[in-house]
């Protein structure tokens, strides 16, 4: 009799447990196809871009950020809702949320209503970073939508390529992520593309910028605001669609695309310039780093068990 209330007891706090808690296997029963549909997915809009890849990683990161990886960066604004959308940070700048729709159809039509709209944005994440040459993890599962977005939250929230390094620790430690992971996240800027809007300062203004970098870029981006605005640089000049060290090594010569890039370097002793060196000199030591510090932001204030909901249409709520 005891022994049998203890082994009650135990599995009582085991499901109390993994309500709360993401979880590797959360799909195998109730949906066993999911990842592998989504990595289907993945790999045929990358086929079709390479540069789909970057984009899917940053929305993930762009979710984490605001209220946590809850898919609150998918909500459309209509006329009587203000997604996250149109935040500074987001607004012709995201990319992807159609790769995202035509995975939940998919995933839909196998398993209706099971497969979160926030776990497909983590695990097209980690897909892209496999599919363009980086490391792999194993995403944990389970996340649950919101039924709210955060305009304001994702204006403050999500880092300005203008923070400095202070600015920049500050805004990863308010999401509960250490130094270590901004150095290894960052890394992210390995591949994909930005605006000059996003680096205008940095190759006009700064001088903590490789002058001949500087001037290969101001040729496609003006120094007058409204002038060339959308215009594309590769955040990493030399191999923008692999995913590899090479964002460290960058920054070594001080060719960092962003001023927040080059804030991670300044070869004075800063102190993030070490774990810069290291990562500039052992990939395997960044990739593992890296996995781990998605692993954390995977972790940011996820909704499980029976808060928020799974929507059917990743744009709206049920
Ligand atoms: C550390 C603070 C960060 C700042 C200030 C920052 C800022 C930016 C900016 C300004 C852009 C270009 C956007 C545009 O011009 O349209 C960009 C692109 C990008 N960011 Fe970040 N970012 C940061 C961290 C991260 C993290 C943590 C990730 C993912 C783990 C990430 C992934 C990306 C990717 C992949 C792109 C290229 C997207 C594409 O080509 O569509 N960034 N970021
Ligand atoms: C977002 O971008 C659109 C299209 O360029 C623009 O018309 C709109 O004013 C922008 N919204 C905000 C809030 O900046
Ligand atoms: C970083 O930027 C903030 C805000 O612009 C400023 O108050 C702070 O003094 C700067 N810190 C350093 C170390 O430059
Ligand atoms: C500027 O970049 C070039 C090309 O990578 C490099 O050879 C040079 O050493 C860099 N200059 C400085 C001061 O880092
Ligand atoms: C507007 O969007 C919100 C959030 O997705 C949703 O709850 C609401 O039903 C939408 N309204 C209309 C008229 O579509």
């Amino acid at each position: 009799m005891t022994s049998f209330k203890l082994q009650w007891c135990f599995l009582c706090v085991l499901i109390g447990a993994t309500s709360a808690q993401l979880s590797s296997t959360f799909y195998s029963s109730s949906c066993p196809n999911a990842l592998s549909t989504i990595q289907s997915a993945v790999q045929s809009a990358i086929n079709n871009e390479a540069r789909m890849g970057a984009s899917l990683v940053r929305l993930h990161f762009h979710d984490c950020f605001v209220n946590g990886c809850d898919g609150s960066i998918l909500l459309d604004d209509n006329s009587t809702f203000t997604g996250e959308k149109t935040a500074t940070p987001n607004n012709n700048s995201i990319r992807g949320y159609d790769v995202i729709d035509t995975i939940k159809t998919q995933v839909e039509n196998m398993c209706p209503g099971i497969v979160s709209c926030a776990d497909i944005v983590a695990v097209a994440a980690r897909d892209s970073v496999v599919a363009l040459g980086g490391p792999s993890w194993t995403v944990q599962l389970g996340r649950r939508d919101a039924l709210t977005a955060s305009l304001s939250l994702a204006n403050s929230n999500i880092p300005r390529p203008s923070l400095n390094i202070s600015d920049l620790i500050t805004s990863f430690s308010d999401q509960g992520l250490s130094t270590k992971d901004l150095v290894a996240l960052s890394g992210a800027h390995t591949i994909g593309q930005a605006r000059c809007t996003s680096f205008r300062a940095h190759i006009y203004n700064d001088n903590d910028i490789n002058s001949t970098f500087a001037t290969s870029l101001q040729g496609n981006c003006p120094s007058s605001v409204g002038s060339g605005d959308d215009n594309l640089a590769p955040l990493d000049k030399t191999s923008s669609t692999t995913f590899d060290n090479a964002y460290y090594t960058n920054l070594l010569t001080s060719e960092g695309l962003l001023h927040s890039d080059q804030q991670l370097f300044n070869g004075n002793g800063g102190t993030t310039d070490s774990q810069v060196q290291s990562y500039s000199s052992d990939s395997s030591t960044f990739f593992t780093d890296f996995s781990n510090a998605m692993l954390n932001m995977g972790n940011l204030n996820v909704l499980t068990g029976t808060t928020g909901e799974v929507r059917i249409n990743c744009r709206k709520t049920n």
